[in-house]
């Protein structure tokens, strides 16, 4: 998949801007502050509905400006997508596909498919288990929407729960609703650990590989699906820890097991990165987790999605940054930086100098 064109309007410093990037690697380069980031959070909007940065729409919306809007065309293999999202300061959003109105959100994924590396991505690795729940679960949104009506599903489901075990206390006869929303939770749960499991197991498939190509040495990285719930991925063993639970949740007053509570664990030479790896060691284990975040896209949706890379290659020695130029062909890669000299060596098609929230041809 390639963007073949895309438009800004009042979307963070910017007031407008189009770019018509090549199918290579296209460059933003400018000093700090100037809007190199903005640029890639607008394309990365288009493929998941989010930001990377923030939950706050009213954040993207240009000082001053009463909305913002953001718009991708994009080449797939089956033909040309075209996605368009507009946002006021009211959390109100206009999403359109197509040139159509969507009335589910989830109609948005799976049209501009995209992996982004961003120094945010440290947190992934360095943070609890919620960082990497959002990393499995915004990859398999995009190769699956059917995974994102499971995950509001599971959302409002257990919203209900936690709110019938507030209620049970004032109430105790209201017990007996909770079976209803254990039923939900199990079914909409155990897909959530099904396709996790099976996602987390191609990451790891492949990331040993991704990880040496970067890493210094030959540092082992392994990925690890660790559910909440342990007696198996389907709705039954769900349900029934749920009721082991129940008696406590009514304590607690709320829902203690369940894919909510699921954790991704990585390893670099069999030790959790987390709790023991160097910052070097933890920047390289996420930067290989993206990567092979990308290889199992394309294998699922049989295409390279497009790849942005923010402030990555300022952060490699020479031979590491040789060793992911050499990953980036056939892939449409938007590289941000600061400094041309990190860029010896790549093949660039297509560059811009951003400078106050505008781009310029380099
Ligand atoms: N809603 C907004 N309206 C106007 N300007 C904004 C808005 N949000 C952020 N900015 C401005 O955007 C700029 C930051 O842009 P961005 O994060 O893209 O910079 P960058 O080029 O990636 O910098 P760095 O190299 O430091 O990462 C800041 O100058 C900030 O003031
Ligand atoms: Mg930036």
């Amino acid at each position: 998949m390639i963007i073949t064109c895309a438009e800004l309007n009042q979307f963070r410093s910017y007031e407008h801007c189009a770019l018509t990037p090549c199918a290579g690697v296209n460059v933003l380069l400018g000093d700090n502050g100037q809007g190199k980031t903005n640029v890639l959070e607008a394309l990365y909007l288009c493929c998941t509905g989010r930001s990377h940065r923030t939950r706050q729409d009213r954040e993207l919306i240009r000082w001053g400006a009463e909305f913002a809007a953001v718009r991708v065309q994009a080449q797939r293999r089956d033909g040309d997508h075209d996605v368009e999202i507009a946002l006021n300061a009211l959390g109100r959003r206009r999403i359109k596909v197509f040139g159509q109105e969507i009335s589910r959100s989830g109609e948005l994924l799976g049209h501009v498919t995209g992996v982004l590396f961003s120094p945010e991505d440290l947190r992934t690795v360095k943070d609890g288990p919620a960082e990497r729940r959002r990393f499995v679960d915004m990859a398999l949104s995009q190769i699956k929407p059917a995974y994102y009506y499971a995950l509001q599903r599971y959302a409002r489901a257990l919203k209900q729960r936690n709110e019938t075990l507030k209620a049970i206390a004032a109430q105790p006869a209201l017990a007996a609703t909770l079976d209803a929303w254990d039923e939900q939770l199990a079914a909409a749960g155990a897909e959530l650990m099904r396709q996790r499991r099976a996602y987390v197991e191609k990451l790891n498939a492949v990331a040993s590989e991704t990880h040496r190509d970067i890493a210094e040495g030959r540092e082992k990285l392994e990925i690890r699906y660790q559910p909440s719930v342990t007696g198996g991925d389907d709705a039954e063993a769900v349900a029934e820890a749920l009721f082991g639970a129940r008696e406590n949740d009514m304590r607690r007053l709320s829902t203690s097991v369940g894919a909510h509570r699921d954790d991704v664990q990585i390893l670099v030479e069999g030790r959790d990165v987390r709790a023991f790896g160097s910052q070097g060691q933890q920047r390289t284990a996420a930067l290989a987790m993206r990567l092979s975040e990308l290889d199992v896209m394309r294998e699922q949706l049989g295409e390279w999605p497009m790849l942005m890379l923010d402030d990555v290659m300022s952060e490699l020695d020479p031979g590491r940054r040789r060793q992911l130029i050499g990953r980036l062909k056939g892939i449409q890669t938007f590289i941000t930086c600061t400094d041309a000299e990190d860029l010896a060596g790549a093949a660039i098609g297509q560059a811009w100098r951003v400078e106050n929230g505008e781009l310029k041809d380099a």
